[in-house]
């Protein structure tokens, strides 16, 4: 499996990937990636991919945010969405992709990032 920066060329396959592991909640997720991806810059946000025998079989994002801090603002990251195509499940692929973009972040000096999701998840 290779961990690598998401390319213009899997826009698709980015979004196969949210609509098989979301369900019905898929499209949802697919059009928020969509938008999300517009405020991805090359200092800013990163959109990583998991290939397996050359096809896109995961996907992370993390975008910009602001912390409203009591002396100022600081810029942070929060990591949203998540998802990995269901016959690949607990492989390892999802947390090889956090951890990468993790990597990725501590290496720009982002000094947090944030996570919103379900807290039985480990
Ligand atoms: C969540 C998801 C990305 C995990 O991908 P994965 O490649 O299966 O994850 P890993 O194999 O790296 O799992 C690592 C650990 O995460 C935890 N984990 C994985 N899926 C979990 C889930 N659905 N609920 C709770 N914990 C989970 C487990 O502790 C697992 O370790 P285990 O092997 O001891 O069970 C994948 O299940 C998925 O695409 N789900 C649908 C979309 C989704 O819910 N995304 C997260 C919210 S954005």
């Amino acid at each position: 499996m290779d961990l690598r920066e998401e390319l213009p060329s899997d826009r698709q396959a980015v979004r196969d990937v949210h609509l098989q592991a979301f369900g019905d909640h898929g499209l949802v997720v697919a059009d928020l990636v969509d938008t999300l991806r517009d405020t991805i810059t090359p200092q800013d946000g990163l959109s990583l991919v998991a290939e397996h025998d050359r096809q896109v079989v995961g996907h992370v994002m993390f975008t910009r945010s602001l912390l409203d801090a009591p002396r100022r603002l600081v810029d942070v990251q929060v990591l949203s969405p998540l998802a990995v195509m269901p016959e690949l499940h607990k492989r390892g692929i999802g947390s090889a992709l956090v951890r990468h973009g993790l990597e990725v972040l501590a290496e720009r000096a982002v000094p947090l990032v944030f996570l919103e999701g379900d807290p039985g998840y480990d």
